[in-house]
């Protein structure tokens, strides 16, 4: 009787068993099938963006590892950097359309992690050279006074701080989010000796979008904007299926009250670097053109030209299947011309959040 029992019972353990392998397997499916759904729909929407030829190279080439530099510190001690890359320096090649000495491997290889010098200061950061690069573009000058307005984790703001004199240039590093804010006081910190890091850099935690009404006009302002890092979503399952052609949109909307805000704090004749890691034209030309012909504020598109990447209506892009791995990053400079076209420069009509 037992023995019987036993084996219905094992045998309801199998069925269970089989069932939920089942419902394993379906749900999978699902999966795979949603992933497939959302890849159509994505390369359906940026074919129509980069034309039938290039589309299928430049998704190989989103896909493969993201490359990165290192941006060698200039408070670090330099013989330290230079005996704790020895054995790597073969490998190592500068990027010299970079003016702060920056190094690429060779062979993609990962690089040894950043770690302190014997003053406890950081010795190198990892990123893309095009982060380096878009900085580049809004040609620091040494007494600049500097706004970051969406800063964390970093890169950009280390690398006007390597730009900047101790005596007389400033920088704000601005970033909504408080745990990303943590973050990125904790890499000004360990990259900047303290007499520097008192004179020259403050961190703030404000809404970009409401970055107005601040007493001081900055000569230079930098905005790397939240956007929809389609690389990044390439190399992350769960996030890239929930992309929709309705996220680049809302993306679209807030670079744009972010740019209104950059622009608003620039003073006049200062320059504004607006940047993004999209490949989509919503979230990089057209942002710039709207400001350009719908912004209250008068703004002009400076031309520039780099040796690496090329040419967009109002900017510049690099794109990794045309520059050996680098970016994307799309970067553009303006220029603001005056004040505001209306009275009372702080009161934005709802039209411009269209
Ligand atoms: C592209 S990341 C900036 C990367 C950074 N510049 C770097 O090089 O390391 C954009 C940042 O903007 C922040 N952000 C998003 N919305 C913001 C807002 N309204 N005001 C300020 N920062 C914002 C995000 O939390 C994110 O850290």
């Amino acid at each position: 009787m037992s023995e019987e029992k036993n084996k219905r019972k094992g045998n309801k353990k199998e069925d269970k068993k089989k069932g939920a392998s089942k419902k394993k397997e379906k749900a999978l499916l699902r999966e795979t099938e949603k992933r497939n759904a959302v890849m159509t729909a994505f390369s359906k929407y940026y074919e129509a963006e980069w034309g039938s030829e290039r589309w299928p190279i430049l998704l190989e080439a989103l896909k493969r590892p993201v490359r990165h530099c290192i941006m060698i510190n200039k408070y670090a001690q330099i013989d330290q950097v230079k005996a704790k890359l020895k054995d790597t320096l073969h490998d190592l090649v500068m990027l010299d359309f970079l003016s702060i000495p920056c190094y690429a491997s060779k062979t993609c290889s990962r690089f040894p992690p950043p770690s302190k010098d014997s003053h406890e200061i950081t010795d190198y950061y990892i990123l893309d050279a095009g982060s380096v690069l878009a900085t580049e573009a809004l040609d620091i000058q040494p007494d600049d006074h500097v706004l970051d307005l969406c800063a964390a984790p970093g890169g950009k703001t280390l690398s006007i701080l390597q730009r900047l004199d101790k005596q007389y240039g400033r920088l704000t590093s601005n970033e909504i989010a408080s745990d990303r804010r943590r973050r990125l006081r904790q890499v000004i910190e360990s990259y900047l000796p303290p007499d520097v890091l008192a004179d020259v850099s403050t961190v703030v935690g404000r809404d970009g979008t409401r970055y107005y009404g601040e007493p001081e006009q900055y000569d230079k302002v930098l905005l790397d904007a939240p956007c929809s890092s389609e690389r990044h979503l390439l190399h992350d399952e769960k996030e890239f299926e929930l992309w929709t052609p309705k996220r680049t949109q809302m993306n679209a909307k807030r670079q744009f009250s972010l740019l209104k805000a950059a622009v608003h704090a620039a003073r006049v004749d200062g320059l504004i670097l607006y940047g993004t890691c999209s490949i989509s034209s919503l979230e990089n030309d057209k942002v710039i053109e709207k400001m350009i012909k719908k912004g209250k504020i008068p703004v002009e598109p400076v031309k520039m030209k780099w040796p690496i990447g090329e040419r967009t209506k109002y900017g510049w892009i690099i794109l990794p299947d045309k520059t050996d791995g680098w970016g994307p990053l799309y970067f553009a400079l303006l220029k603001r011309t005056g004040v505001s076209k209306e009275d009372g420069e702080d009161s934005e009509s709802s039209d411009d959040n269209e």
